[in-house]
């Protein structure tokens, strides 16, 4: 785990001790145990005058080893922090030398050394923050006295990586070095060997006090908007607001009561939890597949979808075409596109130069000719099967036989789509979701004939755009708006039987959801759901309850924000949803009709109806295996659904209540509200048997 050997250089001996745990050097307790040891046989080794702390493979190291958590492993001596303190306290020279990324308890170890020289591509961060705890090795302590007050806030409160040429202008790294990192390292620590006494320790550091004393609160204004809800931002700006008035030992005190208090909570867990569910989602059943490679992608539509797709495929370097009906079509989406990377460009996210590099990537046509030669077609047209499997059957036509043929549906079934090619193999659904340069998630939609390369090929292709895949089974729906139906089934319920839109909306909110379920149908469009229920109107049980609301909401023209009105009204050009003393009247006229005597509706009451709808459903998904995993629903919700990250998901919410209280709940809305809450088979079988969704 540590591997020691010398260096001898004409000035002195050098012991370089290496992390070597892969993948990511993780510090748990073995790395702890034997860096420990090496730094006390090297400080004692009178043959020694300088030590160099480094890691072997990618990494220096991103951090303490996250699953010791909450286990007897990370309490186990020695702990991270006082092997800071012993190679801080050395008496001998101590230098970090970075490369690949120094994250978490990996920067703060190096915070502990003397000096830190870094390779030009290295990245630092304490990402802790995303994880719902802070940084508990010093991180908090030492980083403000080194760099000031305001660029540690940004860091620690953040969470964001910085790269080398940062680091070294904020002075967290001494050096910047291209080549010969280790050698650098000890020519430098050789040379602080000279004057032991003048060795910088962090501990001694004056804190310097911010020339902006608002610069707190902002902070934590920051946080409210970044991370709504979560309670670790604003624990790491509370521990940085202390270096003000502490010493440092005081501080660490402080530190470590916070670190702990937030680890043992339901936040951090709900939060490492999803760290996983990520990485998890991106393991396939079959893992050996071949990768087809793919360097050149066709779109099929510029409007929303179809621009957003083109932007995040080019944003990842991959030259792409679209493909339109009309020239009109085509100016519009490019006009839109054009339009994005300026805004970029303007909020100084994207130089100029880049952003012309990325229009470069994306050419255009009328012609499906041009389709030739790409590896992958996205087609995201209109959603409709016949237009879509004319689509197909002309892709079938132009492309290779080994292109692959996805189509950006949220729906529809991707096995009929595919059984109208000659190449059903190749077939496969990528669901994005709006806008898709922005967001992260990816439904990989796998049909009956999907090859396993093709699927692989796509979650490869997913990581390169920077996008989060989960593997999805086809049905109506998938998996997301396929749980989506029953949620703002329940809203609208709610609001016939006594609720108003802003109270659903707000109780939803106020539980973490980025929006209520009224709220996100009148910013999706009110008319596709309308549609989808016209379509299914006939063949709708008549006995099963079904809320008129929507219907005549549509009715009156009030199809969402862009008609300016919806379940709620918005003044021209504003997002902000107003409350409609109309809709109060329209909601109470239809629940006479429907013959429901309106009540008070509690908070709590809210929550259940909406949130178990949703557990309800993923058992179900959960056990037609639609979904491999509990952990790829509670990801599809966090990435796509604006779930909130401190809850975990859906499914691990739902564990976190525990299976055989949500099970009685929903057993009771059976009896109350009829066969629409039939519980899962998957959730009473669970519940009975003192299981978890966590533990399929
Ligand atoms: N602890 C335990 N496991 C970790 C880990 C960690 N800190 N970081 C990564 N891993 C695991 C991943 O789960 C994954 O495991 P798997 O192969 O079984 O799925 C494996 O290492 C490789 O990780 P990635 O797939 O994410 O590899 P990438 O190369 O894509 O990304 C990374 C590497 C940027 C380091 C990314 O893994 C990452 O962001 N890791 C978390 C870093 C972090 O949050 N560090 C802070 C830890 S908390 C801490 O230090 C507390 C301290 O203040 C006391």
């Amino acid at each position: 785990m540590i591997a020691s050997h010398t260096e001898t250089f004409p000035q002195g001996t050098v012991a370089v001790l290496t992390i070597d745990n892969p993948p990511v050097n993780g510090i748990g307790s073995g790395v702890r145990m034997a860096l420990g040891k090496a730094l006390d046989e090297a400080i004692e080794n009178p043959a020694i005058s300088a030590i160099v702390i480094t890691g072997a493979g990618k990494f220096f190291s991103c951090g303490a080893d996250i699953r010791e958590f909450n286990t007897p492993m990370s309490r186990q001596e020695p702990s991270l922090r006082a092997i800071i303190e012993q190679l801080e306290k050395s008496p001998k020279p101590v230098v970090a030398a970075i490369h690949g990324a120094a994250l978490g308890g990996g920067l703060e170890l190096a915070l502990g050394c003397h000096h830190r020289v870094a390779q030009a591509k290295a990245s630092f961060g304490l990402p802790e923050v995303k994880l719902g705890i802070l940084p508990g090795a010093g991180g908090t302590q030492r980083l403000p006295r080194l760099i000031g007050i305001k660029p540690a806030l940004d860091i620690v409160a953040g969470g964001d990586s910085i790269d080398a040429a940062k680091a070294c202008s904020l002075g967290l790294v001494d050096k910047v070095v291209q080549s010969d990192l280790v050698p650098e390292a000890c020519r430098l620590a050789l040379e602080a060997s000279v004057q032991t006494d003048a060795l910088p320790r962090l501990s001694r550091a004056p804190i310097s006090k911010p020339v902006d004393g608002e610069v707190f609160d902002e902070a934590r204004k920051q946080a409210a908007r970044r991370y709504r809800g979560c309670v670790a931002p604003l624990e790491c700006i509370a521990c940085i607001e202390k270096t003000l008035t502490s010493d440092l030992d005081e501080g660490l005190a402080f530190e470590r009561e916070r670190f702990q208090f937030l680890v043992n909570g339901d936040q951090s867990k709900a939060q490492r939890h999803i760290f996983f569910a990520e990485r998890a989602a991106l393991k396939l059943p079959d893992a050996k597949a071949d990768l087809i490679t793919i360097r050149k992608v066709g779109v099929i539509g510029a409007g929303t979808m179809g621009s957003g797709i083109a932007m995040s495929i080019a944003n990842a370097g991959i030259p792409v075409v679209m493909i339109e009906r009309d020239q009109a079509g085509l100016d519009r989406g490019w006009e839109a596109i054009n339009g994005n990377y300026a805004s970029s460009m303007k909020r100084g996210k994207l130089s100029e130069s880049d952003m012309n590099a990325r229009l470069a990537l994306i050419s255009r046509s009328l012609d499906y000719g041009a389709l030739a030669d790409v590896d992958l077609v996205v087609e995201a047209a209109f959603e409709d099967m016949d237009v879509k499997k004319e689509i197909f059957s002309k892709l079938d036509a132009v492309c290779r036989p080994d292109t692959i043929l996805a189509s950006n549906t949220s729906r529809l079934d991707i096995n009929e789509l595919a059984a109208s090619t000659s190449k059903p193999s190749q077939v496969i659904g990528t669901h994005f979701f709006s806008p898709a340069n922005v967001m992260r998630l990816l439904e990989v939609v796998q049909g009956d004939l999907t090859s396993k390369e093709v699927i692989a090929t796509l979650f490869a292709f997913a990581k390169k755009l920077g996008k989060i895949p989960v593997l999805v089974g086809v049905c109506d729906g998938f998996v997301g708006n396929r749980m989506v139906s029953p949620y703002t089934r329940e809203g609208h319920f709610l609001l016939e039987e006594g609720a108003t839109p802003e109270q659903v909306d707000g109780a939803l909110r106020r539980f973490g959801m980025a929006m209520g379920p009224l709220q996100m149908g009148d910013m999706a469009g009110l008319d596709i759901s309308w549609a989808a229920r016209k379509r299914m109107a006939p063949t709708r049980p008549a006995h099963i309850r079904y809320s008129r609301v929507a219907d005549r909401i549509c009715e009156q023209g009030r199809l969402g924000q862009k008609t300016g009105a919806g379940f709620y009204r918005y003044d021209a050009g504003s997002r902000t949803p107003i409350p409609d003393p109309a809709i109060d009247v329209l909601i109470a006229e239809c629940a006479q009709e429907a013959g429901i005597e309106r009540r008070e509706i509690s908070e709590e009451e809210i929550i259940q109806r909406t949130m178990y709808a949703l557990v309800n459903e993923g058992a179900r998904i959960l056990q037609e295996g639609i979904a491999q995993r509990a952990s790829d629903i509670d990801v599809i919700y966090v990435a796509g659904y604006g779930f909130p990250v401190f809850r975990g998901g859906p499914m691990f919410y739902a564990d976190t209540v525990g299976l055989p209280k949500v099970l009685a709940t929903i057993e009771r809305f059976h009896e109350q509200h009829g066969e629409l809450w039939e519980p899962a088979p998957l959730l009473r079988e669970l519940a009975k048997s003192g299981r978890r969704f966590s533990d399929l």
